[in-house]
């Protein structure tokens, strides 16, 4: 608390002969350091779920042997559960989420009653609103209860995206399959087709890269949410909430638009320099926390859009992709970030623009679950201050005299 002499001070300063308690609220506000726009570089909380300090480490694995050497179903209960699932863990993880990924009538009914124009990302939100009005426990926060959402939440959610995508466009629902993979099964669910293995695997990839990521916006609501002692549901709408915003998960809709817009590798220079004179951001470029290092999800995300392009068109659009980074780097020192990559894969992979960011959803459960986990295993709620920077104390005038 500040001094009372400050307080005096300010009162003096301000011409009030008595300091009240809104006066030593308002003072001590004014004595804080003014924090970084954006809370930027911030340390607001402790975790031992992700790191970004050395790359990005998830319970102490480099992303990189993630991405090239385990599943996303194996990254979610390392997630989940503090460690790598044995063969058994996992094999009763995969069962226990394929159980868990039937989604009540009454949900998939509202996902065809919402209007047409709602996009997949607002109807997600929708729906995993509401499915926590058919959940076993709905208000419980326990640690066993929260971890039973976060599972029930990890099979459903790929059958609300799937369901709403199928649904409008008038094609019957496709069963979940518990003989694939998470990601295979996925496939299934929203093609109807029997995924090939290169797709399966690429998809897997990218929901790994999408897992976790420390305290990033969508999960520090979602800890915010949990903070209150609220449950998970809450919580996990809160963050899809957040992860819309095109500044954050959005951002993956968007790069094509970027992509389509260049159309040639000749042109990504004046369009990145036309667009940094404009002030304009280009979706998939720059980073809070990746900015003297390159993003490694990004790195190796990149390697694998390359292995997988095999027509001209995504040849070139590779090639269109690097002059475009190129330029960002030589003309504003920016480098890619995962959605980057992200969205020419899941081009390749033949999905439309608007169901990027509900993909990425899909990913991030696992990650804004364990996060709510720990916050609740270990809670004080979260509640900042800001600086005041309004008008001071002031007498107030009834209406009648104004
Ligand atoms: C992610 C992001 C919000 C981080 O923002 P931030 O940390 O607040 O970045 P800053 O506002 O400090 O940006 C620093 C400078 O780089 C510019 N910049 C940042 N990202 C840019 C982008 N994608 N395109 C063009 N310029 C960009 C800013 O305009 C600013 O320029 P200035 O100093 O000339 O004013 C920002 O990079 C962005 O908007 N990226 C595009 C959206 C995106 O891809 N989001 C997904 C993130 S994983």
């Amino acid at each position: 608390m500040i001094a009372d002499v400050e307080v005096a001070t300010l009162a003096r300063a301000w011409g009030i002969a008595k300091p009240t308690h809104v006066l030593a609220n308002v003072a001590t506000t004014i004595a804080m350091k003014k924090p970084a726009a954006g809370l930027d570089g911030l340390i607001v909380g402790e975790t031992a779920i992700s790191t970004l300090d050395h790359g990005l480490h998830l319970r102490g694995f480099a992303i990189e042997d993630l991405v090239r050497q385990a599943t996303y179903s194996e990254v979610a209960y390392l997630l989940l559960h503090g460690e790598l699932p044995t063969h058994e863990q996992l094999a009763d993880f995969r069962a226990i989420l394929a159980e868990a990924a039937e989604v009540p009538p009454a949900i998939l009914q509202l996902l065809e009653e919402l209007p047409l124009h709602v996009a997949p990302m607002d109807a997600l939100r929708t729906a995993i609103s509401a499915l926590a009005h058919f959940d076993e426990q709905p208000n419980e926060t326990d640690d066993t209860a929260s971890l039973g959402k976060a599972i029930r939440l990890l099979g459903q959610v790929p059958v609300l995206i799937a369901a709403r995508q199928r649904l409008t466009r008038g094609l019957e629902l496709i069963d979940s399959d518990p003989e694939l993979s998470f990601a295979g099964n996925l496939l299934s669910l929203l093609t109807g087709r029997v995924p090939t293995a290169r797709d399966e695997r690429a998809l897997d990839q990218s929901l790994i890269c999408y897992a976790d990521l420390e305290f990033n916006t969508s999960t520090f609501t979602a800890r915010i949410v949990a903070s209150t002692g609220s449950d998970l549901h809450s919580a996990v709408t809160a963050a899809v909430g957040a992860l819309k915003g095109p500044l954050h998960g959005g951002a993956n809709e968007d790069v094509l638009d970027v992509l389509l817009a260049v159309d040639s590798p000749a042109r990504a220079d004046k369009f990145v320099r036309d667009a940094i004179a404009k002030k304009r951001r280009l979706a998939g470029f720059g980073h809070r926390v990746y900015r003297d290092r390159p993003d490694p999800r990004a790195v190796v995300l990149k390697d694998i859009c390359r292995e997988l392009a095999t027509t001209d068109e995504q040849h070139r659009l590779e090639e269109i992709a690097a002059a475009i980074e190129a330029a960002m780097w030589l003309h504003k020192q920016l480098r890619p970030n995962v959605d980057w990559p992200i969205a020419r894969l899941y081009r390749m992979l033949g999905f439309d623009a608007e169901l990027f960011t509900p993909l990425f959803v899909i990913a991030r459960v696992a990650g804004w679950s364990a996060h709510v986990l720990e916050q609740q295993r270990d809670n004080r709620l979260i509640a900042p201050r800001a600086n005041y920077t309004g008008p001071p104390p002031r007498t107030f005038v009834p209406l009648r005299e104004r």
